[in-house]
């Protein structure tokens, strides 16, 4: 039972969060999809579902132990064999997912002695990675390299730096300066990560990531960008994270990444599915050009009507309201019509909104029933 200490605890804590419609609970999928992050509705997909099911009679359940221990299986080297590939970097790992890649890699790489640039705009397990490490941390305003450049002057000669930043941002659908941010590093000496968890699968060459986008970034190199984080739950429709990096780097984190040592690690007929995953996305070059598209559209019909979509530039179109009780009751309003569109609230956001994310199956008429509704 209990203590009536800690229940007044819980209760207190609920019932604040309650009085300022920041309560959160939770609600099936329903309807037509515009929240979730399948863009490329992988998760789905009959030739990955296939590929599972060969993979658990292959591979059978668990893997029983940390990929250190007796937890490793060819399936898991491919998989970031053909991660690798896809993004054009030297090698990767594959981790349990894209938050433990965050913080297991920001915790193993910084120290106390170490100065982390993180836009502010950056996704809570950067955040958590920079908390755990014990890192300085300097926040640069979003997506301002005149700022970050001023902190970096500021800094310490002879600190060792890191800057970080998403480059789609997950929330806003902006995207992050990365020639800027390649320079940046240059000159500073700083190692630089991007997130490109909501890029991989819709924007670069064969969907690889922004920093394969060579009509966003005609010059620069991807092998500046030290690391890159990608998700394989997001357009590749299933699980996992990889950290994409030189051989230097990963030889470091198998040695030294707490969350990729201290656990079990994934099914391996995830990974086996996950390359099956990778060499269909490959292929989507039609889907991603719908995609964008499509959201085109649908921003620029917003902002006709007056809303607040931000600098958005992807497939993640926020719809700012301004209130937690206005994007609560909007979203259940299209709900009743059909959309599953869901509200963001603080602290995941500073202003709330309705944030909309397109998927490959939308199609224009359903854009243009939306705006009916909006
Ligand atoms: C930018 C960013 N990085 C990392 C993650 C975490 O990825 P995963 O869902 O695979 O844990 C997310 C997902 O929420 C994200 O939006």
């Amino acid at each position: 039972m209990l203590e009536s200490n800690w229940r007044f605890f819980f209760e207190k804590e609920l019932q604040s969060l309650n009085s300022k419609n920041l309560f959160r609970s939770l609600s099936f999928p329903h309807s037509r999809d515009f929240s979730s992050n399948d863009y490329l509705n992988l998760s789905k997909h009959p030739e990955i579902i296939k590929s599972f099911k060969e993979g658990l009679d292959f591979y059978y359940l668990g893997s029983t132990a940390s990929r250190l221990i007796r937890g490793h299986r060819d399936s898991f080297e491919k998989a970031e064999t053909d991660l690798a590939n896809w993004v054009k970097s030297e090698t990767s790992l594959l981790v349990s997912n894209g938050y433990s890649a965050n913080l297991g890699l920001l915790d193993s790489i910084a120290n106390p002695k170490t100065i982390i640039f993180t836009d502010r705009l950056n996704h809570a397990s950067i955040l958590d990675g920079i908390r755990i490490s014990g890192a300085v941390k300097k926040y640069f305003n979003h997506r301002n390299t005149s700022h970050l450049r001023s902190l970096l002057e500021k800094s310490d000669k002879s600190s060792p730096k890191i800057i970080v930043s998403e480059t789609v941002f997950s929330m806003d659908g902006d995207i992050a300066l990365v020639d800027e941010l390649v320079e940046l590093k240059k000159e500073f000496g700083a190692l630089l990560i991007l997130d490109e968890a909501h890029a991989l699968g819709v924007f670069g060459e064969k969907g690889g990531g922004v920093s394969l986008d060579r009509k966003l970034f005609p010059s620069i190199d991807e092998s500046d960008i030290d690391v890159r984080i990608f998700t394989g739950g997001k357009s590749l429709g299933l699980e996992g994270g990889f950290i994409a990096s030189s051989e230097i780097i990963k030889q470091y984190l198998i040695n030294k990444m707490r969350p990729f040592i201290f656990s079990t690690s994934i099914l391996p007929a995830i990974a086996h599915s996950l390359s099956t995953a990778i060499s269909i996305a490959k292929k989507m070059d039609e889907e991603r050009k719908h995609i964008l598209q499509i959201s085109e559209i649908l921003r620029n019909s917003l902002k006709e009507k007056g809303y607040e979509v931000l600098n958005s530039k992807s497939q993640i179109i926020p719809l700012v309201l301004f209130s937690e009780e206005k994007s609560l009751h909007k979203s259940k309003e299209l709900k009743e019509k059909n959309f599953d569109i869901r509200a963001i609230r603080p602290p995941t956001v500073k202003e709330s909104r309705l944030r909309i994310s397109i998927n490959s199956k939308i199609q224009f008429k359903d854009v243009e029933e939306l705006l009916t509704y909006l």
